[in-house]
């Protein structure tokens, strides 16, 4: 079989199960699926930021493109800009700046992971996070999702290893749950294990009062007051959700940004992002840190509250404590017919499928921005309720 008839098998066999996806750009329709939670992109602030930013530094210390990899030549002033920015946001010890949420985590669970190591993933982890652990040739075992302690039981065990990981995000993507982070913290102390959490989702939903949307890890500045997460924590912080921009820092101890600088391939084999987004950036982290996106968190936590009590109101589960609130439908063909109807009411809510989730737990993932209306998550709701009656789901 040539390469090309097994692609048109492979996508047949997907269409056939209502699984194959595809690229749409449909900006007519009400956005209860993109990432930008705190509505930065679509109400114009990230585009007027970025206005003001080039009138204001042309051309001198800021470029377009790095031309280069950091370590050859494509280090500009804006990247340790950024990096202090993000430090002083979320009071981490030291930073460094990748490409994206999926070429940190690859390039740091590859570089910092290695055979000789065993890495505990939450059942759910995002891919980038398996991929990591993946290359580095570590033994990889799978705890039940959020269950502390069948986690526990594992680290128990006896198994000669020289590292122990626990891999685990703030937010998880598809569920919008959280973890015992505390717990995990304890766990990792115990056990002498590093967690490496994943906070993409997290960042401009949780923070504290003095790290507006920090992040998860910042949420429990009090109850940590006194300890230093960071010689068992690495954090990972991905931008392209609530920050509404891309790439992502590694977060933790500043040995820990010495060893990537040489060690992880996606950041050292890789050309450097534009300057010129770095000093986007430390504009979006330092207008956090200066509580100019507070209304909007404070916004977005309003209509989170507002449309999980509808949901609650109306029998259907909620576990999610973040703007991901996931609607399970079940079979993938009904979930696709439910999100075919929305789309036809003018409401962009995709269809989660597998092999993103598990078989039988396809689900409506809606994602909860700041600048949605009352009416417009009742609208949401009720032909969501209107689907369930028609299709006679039992959820
Ligand atoms: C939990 C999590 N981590 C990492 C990533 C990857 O981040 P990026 O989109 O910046 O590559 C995503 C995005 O899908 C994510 O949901």
């Amino acid at each position: 079989m040539s390469y090309l008839e097994h692609l048109e098998r492979e996508i047949k066999n997907w269409e056939s199960q209502s699984l194959h996806r595809q690229l749409r750009f449909e900006p007519e329709l009400l956005d209860f699926s993109s990432n930008d939670y705190l509505c930065l992109n679509s109400d114009g602030s990230h585009w007027k930021l970025l206005q003001e930013l080039l009138k204001e530094k042309p051309g001198t210390n800021v470029t377009v493109g790095s031309t280069g990899s950091r370590l050859i030549r494509g280090h500009w002033p804006s990247f340790d800009e950024a990096e202090n920015a993000f430090n002083a946001w979320a009071e981490t010890p030291s930073s460094l700046l990748f490409q994206s949420g999926y070429s940190a985590n690859v390039g740091t669970l590859s570089a910092l992971t290695g055979p000789g190591d065993i890495a505990f993933c939450d059942r759910l982890c995002h891919a980038s996070l398996l991929d990591g652990v993946r290359l580095s040739g570590a033994q990889k075992q799978y705890f039940q999702h959020n269950d502390l302690n069948h986690l526990e039981s594992l680290l128990k065990k006896k198994i000669p290893r020289k590292r122990r990981w626990i891999l685990c995000e703030s937010v998880f993507s598809m569920d919008g749950d959280i973890p015992d982070l505390a717990g995990l913290l304890d766990l990792c102390r115990k056990y002498d294990a590093t967690l490496f959490l994943d906070e993409a989702h997290a960042l401009g939903y949780y923070g504290s009062p003095g790290n507006p949307g920090a992040g998860l890890l910042a949420s429990l500045k009090k109850e940590l007051a006194g300890r230093d997460p960071y010689s068992h924590v690495i954090l990972s912080a991905p931008l392209g959700k609530a920050p509404g921009i891309m790439g992502a820092f590694v977060a933790g101890h500043p040995l820990l940004r010495q060893f990537l600088v040489n060690r992880a391939r996606s950041f050292v084999f890789s050309t450097a992002q534009p300057p010129v987004l770095a000093a986007l950036i430390t504009r979006i982290l330092e207008n956090f840190r200066s509580h100019v996106y507070d209304h909007r968190i404070a916004a977005l936590r309003e209509n989170v509250d507002y449309f999980k009590n509808l949901l609650k109101e109306n029998r259907i589960q909620v576990s999610s404590r973040s703007a991901i609130i996931p609607v399970v439908l079940g079979e993938a063909d009904v979930c696709l017919k439910t999100s075919r109807r929305l789309k036809e009411i003018g409401m962009d809510v995709r269809a989660i499928r597998p092999p993103t989730v598990a078989p039988g737990s396809s689900r409506l993932r809606i994602a909860i921005h700041s600048c949605h209306t009352r009416d417009q998550l009742g609208r949401l709701l009720d032909v969501i309720l209107e689907m369930i009656q028609d299709l006679n789901l039992e959820l």
